[in-house]
C-alpha cells in the first residue's frame, strides 16, 4: 500500500514536471507561412544576429520570383523561451524591402509558431506616391519539417 501511494506520488511529480517544463522556441530551420512562403534561418551566432533565406509564393510585381536573402536579430536580453525577433528580407527579384517583427511561441501542443507582422516598402518614382509605398500584413509560421 505504501509502496503504491509511494509510486503514485513519483509519477505525478514527474508527469507535473513534464507539463510545466517549458520548451524553448528555436528559429534555426525551415518555416512555411500562411501563404505557402517558406524561409530557411540557416545560422546564428552568439548576440543573436542570423541570416537566411526567403522564398516568397506570392509578389506584388510581375517580376519572377527568386529566392532571396534575409539578415535578422534575436532578442537575447534576459534569455526568454518565447523570443522577439526581427529580420529584413532584400528581394533580390524586386526593388522593395520587407521588415519583419515577431515573437517565437510553444503552443499547446509544443508546436512552435512565429507570430509576425511585417511593413512591404515598394519603391515609387517621386516623393508625391509616397503615400502608397508601404503595405502591411501578417504572418504565422510553423516548421516545414517537424518532428
Ligand atoms: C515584392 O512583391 O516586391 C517582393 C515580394 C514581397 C512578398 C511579401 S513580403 C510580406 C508577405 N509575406 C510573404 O511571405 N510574402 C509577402
Amino acid at each position: 500500500m505504501v509502496q503504491a501511494t509511494l509510486f503514485l506520488l513519483v509519477l505525478s511529480l514527474a508527469l507535473g514536471a513534464h507539463g510545466l517544463a517549458v520548451r524553448k522556441c528555436d528559429l534555426v530551420g525551415t518555416w512555411v507561412n500562411d501563404l505557402g512562403s517558406n524561409m530557411t534561418i540557416a545560422g546564428m551566432n552568439s548576440k543573436g544576429d542570423f541570416s537566411g533565406s526567403y522564398h516568397t509564393a506570392v509578389t506584388s510585381t510581375m517580376n519572377e520570383i527568386k529566392v532571396s536573402p534575409l539578415k535578422g536579430s534575436l532578442q537575447r536580453t534576459n534569455q526568454k523561451a518565447e523570443p522577439t525577433f526581427g529580420f529584413t528580407v532584400n528581394w533580390s527579384f524586386s526593388d522593395s524591402i520587407t521588415v519583419f517583427t515577431g515573437q517565437c511561441f510553444v503552443d499547446e501542443h509544443g508546436k512552435e509558431v512565429l507570430k509576425t507582422m511585417w511593413l512591404l516598402r515598394s519603391h515609387v518614382e517621386n516623393i508625391k506616391n509616397d503615400w502608397k509605398a508601404t503595405m502591411v500584413g501578417t504572418n504565422v509560421f510553423t516548421r516545414l519539417y517537424s518532428q
